[in-house]
């Protein structure tokens, strides 16, 4: 087996999928432009800071014909400024990406795996979603991760590149080592490290976006997937499509469980050991009151079994990072 190049190595998914090939034994190359990663995160594979979609850049690590395959989480991937920023969404995400496949075919590397996103089914009209479900984003982001997945669908016809697109639900957690984790410095937007962050501070208190969604509790409901498992299912996905034992597609990946965010609260300031400071606030425009996967596609084709899913598991490793790293990466 040859190389795999790791597009947005240093970022949060990124970094757990470039520990778990390198604990697997591969070789692997990360490129990052370190806009949101941080070079700490990407450990000790052989680092290039670089666009993903310059030509030039790529043609440099894939001319010695030692890659094999791509694992491509580089791009934007914040809901709201998508909304605002649709220019900026739609040339990194899709644009560089063309670049990136035009490299590819160039240089004959038959497979990727790419970070998709439950954005890409909108407004779901069922729980649990299975990829079957409609796909209607509802913001630019989803968008462009519908047309990437468009794209490597005739790419894959048309030229036999082999694809896995994963569509993840709501990352959460760190690596067991902690090591690595998330850090968004003070663009964090999610959930789970903005209640840590709160618990651990004793403030700014994290605000409730709405609480009058028709769920239990009037709080939104998500999926939460751990972050090592979702890195568990790059690998498979990979091995597989080199292989040449998958048949090329979508699959969610999701724990399969909904949590309400009153339900996150609670589960913080149980592991924090103390309730974390919390505020009314308005809906946020473009939530879904419910987002539950259904994984059982990828289950079953790519033989993934969530291990590390449960909201315990989430929370307290995620908890353990940020307590152990309270600047992040120290970085920024
Ligand atoms: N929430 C709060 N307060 C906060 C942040 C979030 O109440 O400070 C709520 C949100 O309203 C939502 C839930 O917590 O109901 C989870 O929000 P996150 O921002 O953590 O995650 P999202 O569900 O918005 O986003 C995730 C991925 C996106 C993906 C999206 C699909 O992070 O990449 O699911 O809809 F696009």
């Amino acid at each position: 087996m040859g190389k795999v190049l790791v597009t947005g190595g240093a970022g949060y998914v990124g970094s757990h999928v470039v520990r778990h090939l390198v604990d697997a034994r591969r070789e692997v190359v990360v490129l990052d432009d370190l806009s949101n990663g941080h070079r700490a995160a990407a450990g000790a594979a052989p680092f290039v800071e670089g666009d993903f979609g310059d030509a030039s850049v790529l043609d440099g690590i894939m001319s010695g014909g030692e890659i094999d395959a791509v694992v491509h989480m580089a791009g934007s991937c914040l809901v709201g400024e998508s909304m605002t920023d649709p220019a900026r969404y739609y040339a990194n995400n899709v644009g560089k990406t063309l670049s990136l496949l035009e490299a590819m075919r160039r240089h004959e590397v038959r497979s990727i795996v790419f970070s998709s996103s439950a954005a890409v089914y909108g407004e779901p009209q069922e729980a649990p979603i299975r990829e079957e479900h409609p796909c209607r984003p509802t913001n630019p982001y989803g968008d462009t991760k519908l047309a990437v997945e468009r794209v490597l669908g005739w790419y894959q016809r048309a030229y036999g590149i082999g694809y896995a697109a994963l569509r993840y639900f709501n990352a959460g957690g760190a690596h067991e080592s902690g090591e690595i984790g998330e850090d968004h410095g003070d663009r964090e937007t999610h959930l789970i490290p903005r209640l840590i962050r709160s618990a651990l501070s004793g403030g700014p208190p994290t605000p409730i976006l709405g609480e009058d969604y028709p769920t239990s509790d009037g709080t939104c409901v998500r999926d939460y997937v751990h972050v090592s498992d979702l890195a568990d299912a790059h690998a498979l996905a990979l091995a597989a499509l080199e292989r040449g034992t998958l048949e090329a597609g979508c699959f969610n990946l999701g724990g399969g469980e909904g949590f309400s965010v009153r339900e996150v609260v609670t589960e913080v300031g149980r592991v924090a050991g103390s309730p974390p400071p919390t505020e009314r606030a308005p809906r946020r425009p473009g939530d879904p009151a419910i987002l539950v996967a259904s994984a059982e596609r990828a289950i079953r084709r790519l033989a993934w079994v969530p291990k590390r899913s449960s909201l315990d598991a989430i929370v307290r490793t995620a908890f353990t990072w940020h307590a152990a790293h309270p600047d992040g990466y120290g970085d920024r």
